[in-house]
């Protein structure tokens, strides 16, 4: 770490402390201890994810951290301070929301996401990308999984910050979530170096259904032998904040359980509004598989995958091959 690395670090680590005393003290305080309390939160999580509030106003952090020029600067990059150049002024970035830190894999406060107690927009804020926090490397909880279960077994990957605190809190302590943001191969190399299985469970919604696409086709040249990716798909309107509370820990792992392999998915997907009855659509779906499947590592679930379009088209691995300019298989 570079010294202003260090010293944002430092300066989030405080803030982090201010916005839980805020939430405890405030005079304001009362809506958003409502607020998390109509959530069904439970104090006990709400203090393991150090949740916080950040009150109303345009320059509480300002007022309490920002006595110095150089104190001004330091915010600024840690991207809680924004500058209006204009005005030559600075003032806060999150204000009248409920605080998420998001901590690094050894704990460190590196942003925020804040969320807004009511119905404007935008519902969620997080931080920029600034020196020390990376969206695409970043997980929302994995540090605090981590905590929680010293030998991880398998990771669930979320859409939302309250998903993987409802999760927790009813005893799925094995939940992440991307930072609003599409899940990278970055991210699934990261926790497939701490599990060998990553579920991948999206709202059951429209922007939920886009994501497990997008999802599928990040986890194609990541995915290898050994290691297991499934997609779990929940019912329309649902996310896993709500569902875990109506059907409860129980409810939730069996659905886990039946997530769908990675193999599954991606030929479900691919077979779509296809009428596989026909040489036409068994055609035309193999050819979209084919440049896929070569994009994944060498072993055996590809070349599996490749029999299986083999099996669906009625054609020889070999000429298979040769059309699909695949690098034959040994
Ligand atoms: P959702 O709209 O599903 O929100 O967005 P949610 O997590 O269920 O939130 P609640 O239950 O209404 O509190 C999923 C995730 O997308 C990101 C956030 O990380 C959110 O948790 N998002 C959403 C944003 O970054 N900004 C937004 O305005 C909305
Ligand atoms: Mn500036
Ligand atoms: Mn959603
Ligand atoms: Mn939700
Ligand atoms: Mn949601």
């Amino acid at each position: 770490k570079t010294p202003s690395q260090r010293a944002q670090l430092d300066i989030l680590d405080q803030v982090s402390a201010y916005y839980e005393e805020m939430l405890k003290g405030h005079s304001d305080n009362q809506r958003a201890i409502s607020y998390l309390t109509h959530r069904g939160l439970s104090g006990k999580v709400a203090k393991f994810f150090s949740l916080g509030y950040a009150p109303p106003g345009w320059s509480n952090l300002l007022q309490r951290f920002a006595d110095s020029n150089q104190k001004k600067a330091l915010l600024e990059e840690s991207g809680m301070l924004i500058h209006n150049e204009e005005k030559q002024s600075h003032y806060d970035r999150f204000r009248d929301r409920i605080m998420f830190p998001i901590r690094d894999v050894r704990g460190r406060v590196v942003a925020f996401g804040g969320r807004v107690l009511g119905d404007e927009k935008p519902k969620y804020l997080n931080s920029p990308e600034t020196d020390t926090f990376h969206k695409s490397r970043e997980l929302y909880g994995l540090y605090e999984a981590r905590k929680l279960t010293q030998k991880l077994t398998r990771i669930v990957i979320v859409e939302g910050y309250m998903d993987v605190i409802s999760l927790t809190q009813f005893g799925i302590t094995y939940a992440v979530a991307t930072l609003g943001t599409a899940a990278t191969a970055q991210h699934l190399e990261r926790l497939f170096k701490t599990v060998s299985e990553v579920i991948f469970c999206f709202d059951g919604d429209a922007a939920g259904r886009k994501a497990a696409q997008r999802a599928l086709e990040t986890t194609l040249p990541v995915i290898r032998d050994g290691l297991q990716a499934r997609f779990m798909f929940l019912p329309e309107g649902e996310d896993p904040d709500s569902l875990v509370r109506s059907e409860g820990k129980e409810g939730f792992e069996a659905r886990l359980d039946e997530a769908l392999p990675f193999s599954e998915f991606f030929f479900k997907s691919l077979g779509d509004g296809v009428d596989m009855s026909t040489l036409d659509g068994r055609a035309l779906m193999s050819a979209a598989a084919l440049p896929k499947i070569q994009q994944m590592q060498n072993g055996l679930l590809q070349q599996m995958m490749l029999d299986k379009v083999c099996e669906i088209t009625g054609l020889e691995p070999e000429s298979i091959s040769i059309h699909a300019n695949l690098a034959p298989q040994t």
